[in-house]
């Protein structure tokens, strides 16, 4: 119960100081994907929400789902121990990376933002402290804890982005500044699809556990021009019918795959270093960052040892050739 409320006071929120709020109309493209509605132009609105869930889906743990409580805080698997930082220049975020990657490592960054669009950068910690494990600087949405009454917006993540570019994450190491991935989870992936949208310094997206909410904002993905990953939870998920309803939408020839695990709307967020989701999202990016091939062979592959498909994932994928 304390979900649905959260998430329908958040998406009836709006933004202080933002203008009017954006109508979708075929052929209409804005310039940018801000919206006075948290999530951005691919999300919808209080009274939206409210005729397309007159009774708001509840989320059901899948199977696949930790148990509550059972996962543990590490450094990560990866090769480069990783770890939560709060960091003075770049306010309101949360930052994971290596504790030490070495200079010759070019590290790819990825925004995050949150489920529900809330502000507690810690929240999602197992499952970023493992992404940047392996060799990546994410900033989280929000501060550790939260910050009390305010929801995520898309410049949230904008400014992770404007961050890095601007050198603001070279301390933690080299920064590949042509790999810089959106990313997020529920309300999170919806924010981190429109920031994305005609901003060319984003070259992938990962949504998880989402779609978009609406038909009459779908035609919008015809903007979106970098390789989009959805990592679902199956049929428990409330994101799986929309997501379903995307996959097929993308602008032709546009790189898309779409994984799902039967875990539900929480995925594996909360196992220790994420679970699931986490192993399948860092060979997702290492396939696509770094063209490590046996990560490659992981998502595409469903006869290579621990092949996604072998973990339980259903797995369909189009317009990779080459890559
Ligand atoms: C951080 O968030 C608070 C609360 O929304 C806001 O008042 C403040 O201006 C933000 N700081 C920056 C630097 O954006
Ligand atoms: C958070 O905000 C609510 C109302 O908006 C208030 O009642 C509560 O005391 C605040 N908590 C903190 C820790 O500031």
């Amino acid at each position: 119960m304390l979900y649905i409320s959260l998430f329908l006071a958040a998406f009836a929120a709006l933004a202080v100081g933002q203008e009017e709020e954006f109508v979708p109309a075929p052929g209409v493209f804005p310039v940018k994907g801000d919206n006075t509605i948290i999530g951005g132009i691919f999300a919808s609105g209080h009274d939206e929400m409210m005729s397309l869930y007159p009774t708001f889906p509840v989320p059901t743990p899948g199977p696949e789902a930790p148990a509550p409580g059972s996962g543990v805080l590490t450094q990560g698997s990866g090769p480069y121990p990783a770890k939560m930082y709060t960091d003075p220049t770049l306010p309101n975020h949360t930052v994971y990376a290596p504790i030490n990657c070495p200079r010759n490592v070019k590290m790819p960054f990825l925004s995050w933002a949150n489920g529900d669009c809330a502000m507690d950068g810690a929240t999602y910690r197992y499952f970023l402290t493992e992404v940047a494990s392996w060799g990546y600087v994410i900033a989280a949405d929000g501060i550790p804890g939260g910050i009390n009454g305010t929801l995520s917006f898309v410049h949230h993540s904008r400014e992770s982005v404007d961050w890095a570019m601007s050198g603001g994450a070279s301390k933690y190491g080299k920064i590949d500044r042509n790999k810089i991935a959106a990313t997020g989870h529920s309300c999170g992936g919806l924010e981190a699809l429109s920031m994305a949208y005609h901003d060319e310094r984003v070259k992938q997206i990962l949504m998880f556990d989402i779609g978009i909410f609406s038909d009459t904002r779908r035609y919008l993905l015809q903007e979106i021009k970098v390789p989009i990953a959805w990592f679902m939870g199956g049929l428990l998920d409330l994101g799986y019918v929309l997501a379903e309803k995307d996959y097929p939408l993308t602008r032709p020839g546009v790189p898309a795959f779409k994984a799902n695990l039967d875990a539900g709307h929480y995925g594996t967020f909360q196992a220790t270093n994420g679970g699931k989701y986490a192993k399948a999202a860092v060979a997702y990016l290492q396939w696509q960052f770094r063209h490590d091939h046996a990560s490659k062979e992981i998502c595409t592959n469903p006869s290579y040892p621990n092949s996604l498909v072998s973990q339980n994932w259903e797995v369909v994928f189009k317009n990779y050739n080459g890559v």
